[in-house]
């Protein structure tokens, strides 16, 4: 499994906050700021960030307060009813997603780890929002490849960096005209500068894949560590 870099000389956690520092190319007090100044998330998701922050090794993982919010307002904006999240760990994003979904709305959230399955499969049940998410415990690229064409409005792309570049090519593929991709984790923690790892290069490459693709709008957020945002352009000469 992929995991984020461990966190930053900078890295801290401040869990009254909502949020969790770990690097250093967003200053830690405008991250503070923009958690102070986002709308508070529900009770549940508050609780699975507390979780996540205290009882998991990987606390970065999460997205939080902020990017949360942000994808729920993408999902908002766009009207989406058909979302594909790769990657779900111990729930928030796809929770937060199935917050603001419509009653008919889905989302399938795909995870290759059974112990981080469980635990958000907890969350899921326990939510009234949780009958809208489908989890799939097995491999992302496996699983996406058994999608139909043209029928997602937005994939959120949260695993292993390795394996971005086929995401997004998969996500081309299942998302229909005007369609939304948000791909977390653009930055690496600034290490698609200068790329000394396989991870680093593998996001550095995907960042290139998505600039020169055609096919796409984009606009490349620096909110926590990056987010891609790509829209499939309504029509694809
Ligand atoms: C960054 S976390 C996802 C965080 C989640 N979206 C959130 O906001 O809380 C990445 C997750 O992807 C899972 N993962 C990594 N590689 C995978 C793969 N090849 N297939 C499916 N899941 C994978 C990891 O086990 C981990 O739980």
């Amino acid at each position: 499994m992929s995991r984020k870099p461990t966190q930053g000389s900078g890295g801290q956690a401040n869990n009254s906050a909502g949020i969790y520092c770990f690097m250093d190319i967003v200053a830690k007090q405008a991250e503070e700021y923009a958690a102070d100044h986002t709308s508070p998330m529900s009770s549940l998701l508050e609780e699975v960030e507390h979780f996540t922050l205290t009882r998991t090794p990987y606390p970065s993982m999460l997205t939080g307060r902020v990017e949360g919010r942000f994808l729920q307002l993408a999902v908002q904006l766009s009207s989406a009813k058909h979302v594909v999240e790769i990657g779900t760990f111990t729930g928030y994003s796809a929770l937060a997603m199935a917050e603001v979904l419509p009653h008919d709305g889905k989302i399938l959230t795909i995870e290759h780890n059974s112990h981080h399955a469980k635990i958000a499969q907890n969350f899921f049940d326990r939510s009234s929002r949780g009958f809208k998410i489908t989890l799939c415990i097995g491999e992302a690229l496996e699983i996406l490849k058994t999608l139909p064409d043209a029928r997602t409005d937005l994939v959120f792309i949260d695993a292993d960096k390795r394996n971005y570049s086929a995401y997004y090519r998969e996500s081309m593929r299942i998302l229909r005209n005007g369609g939304l991709i948000l791909a977390d984790n653009v930055l690496w923690y600034g290490r698609i500068f200068d790329p000394k790892d396989d991870d680093s290069q593998a996001m550095a490459d995907f960042n290139e894949l998505v600039k020169a693709d055609d096919r796409a709008e984009k606009l490349f957020l620096t909110i926590r560590d990056g987010i891609y945002l790509i829209r499939k352009r309504v029509s694809v000469e």
